[in-house]
């Protein structure tokens, strides 16, 4: 078998190529490298093109004969949304259009998409399931929805088959300690506390200290990278066996406030982290925590790393191997 991966050199997506590789199969990486990283990848074919580029996209589409399409190229950083909101909708709308446009005209049928928490707004009830309402509150979270909204036409009406799924927050790194989290821009909580940890004097910023939660900073669910992973290859199972358009949330189901997972990252690096509260963010909900029992039931998803001590000591294994080795 053979795949194609958008966003391959990012965060998420290195992580799905290696594996793949790992099962032996044959990956083919699309990426523009705006956040991507050339280091994250071995041993696949690397088209550099971004999927704005229709000419370059169908070249590649109509060369190869890919079984499944993993779409995680994205900008994904809810504060720029709201600065960039056209390059938000351009990037994450018409570039993902494109490809599917591509995917129909060349005949592949598979595509699994990464969704987002951000889909929804706020919720009556602690865990979100697939059928809380969807009306994201900034632009980032709006422009998912949009192309979650395009599969499901296109599911009936031109014959793909679709997994939407939606992650809460991506967490932690290959137990290989080979690739793991960095963006240049760092926005994550995790690489961001330890960014403070090894830049001596530097403070971390606390957005709100007066959330609606029970210490008032935000609560997140933080699902391990490579259960994720894991659930787009169980999700690529799925539409080999049923036609049509699935969705499904994807998290630990646990909830964490920002002081707790200091207080771990403390814990487990017995450093003290300096910090600082400033005013909330625009577009940040009090508590996104995932009800994935969805995707347990009809994918069969396990998670493995239960334990939120656990994804951040693999995260930092791997920052202090991007310091030493790779910045
Ligand atoms: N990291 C999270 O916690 C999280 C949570 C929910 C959803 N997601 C989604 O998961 C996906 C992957 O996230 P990530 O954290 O790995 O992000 P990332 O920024 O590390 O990876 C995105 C990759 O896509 C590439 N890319 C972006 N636009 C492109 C384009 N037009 N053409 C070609 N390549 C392009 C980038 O260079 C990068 O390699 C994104 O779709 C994101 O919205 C991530």
């Amino acid at each position: 078998m053979k795949f194609l991966v958008t966003g391959g050199a990012g965060y998420i997506g290195s992580h799905m190529v290696k594996y793949l590789q790992k099962k032996g199969f044959a990956v083919d990486v699309i990426d523009n490298f705006s956040t991507g990283n050339p280091w994250a990848l071995d041993d696949c074919n690397i088209y550099k093109i971004d999927l704005l580029n229709k000419i370059s996209l169908n070249n590649i589409l109509s060369q190869n004969i890919y079984d499944a399409v993993f779409h995680f190229a994205a900008k994904s950083i809810v504060s720029d949304s709201f600065i960039n909101e056209e390059e938000y909708i351009e990037n994450n709308v018409t570039a993902s259009k494109n490809l599917l446009d591509g995917m129909i005209k060349y005949n592949i049928k598979n595509i699994i998409f990464s969704s987002s928490a951000s889909v929804f707004g706020p919720v009556n009830q602690f865990k979100i399931d697939e059928n809380q309402p969807k009306s994201p509150v900034n632009p980032y979270g709006q422009s998912k929805l949009i192309f979650e909204e395009i599969l499901r036409e296109n599911a009936s009406k031109s014959n793909i088959n679709a997994v939407i799924l939606r992650y809460f927050n991506a967490a932690g790194a290959d137990e290989s300690g080979l690739i793991g989290e960095f963006h240049r821009h760092e926005t994550h909580l995790i690489p961001s506390i330890f960014n403070i940890l090894l830049n001596e004097g530097s403070v971390l910023k606390i957005y709100g200290s007066d959330h609606q939660t029970k210490d008032g900073t935000c609560i997140r669910d933080y699902i391990h990278v490579n259960d994720l992973v894991n659930a787009h290859f169980l999700a690529f199972n799925k539409i080999i066996l049923n036609e049509g358009c699935f969705d499904f949330n994807l998290g630990n189901g646990n909830g964490f406030s920002v002081l707790e997972i200091i207080k771990a990252c403390e814990e487990i690096t017995k450093k003290r982290v300096n910090y600082e509260f400033v005013s909330k963010r625009k577009g940040e909900p009090d508590c996104l925590v995932a009800d994935s029992s969805k995707a347990i039931s009809e994918l069969n998803w396990k998670v493995s790393y239960k334990d939120i001590n656990e994804i951040i000591k693999t995260a930092w294994r791997w920052h202090l191997r991007l310091y030493s080795e790779i910045i």
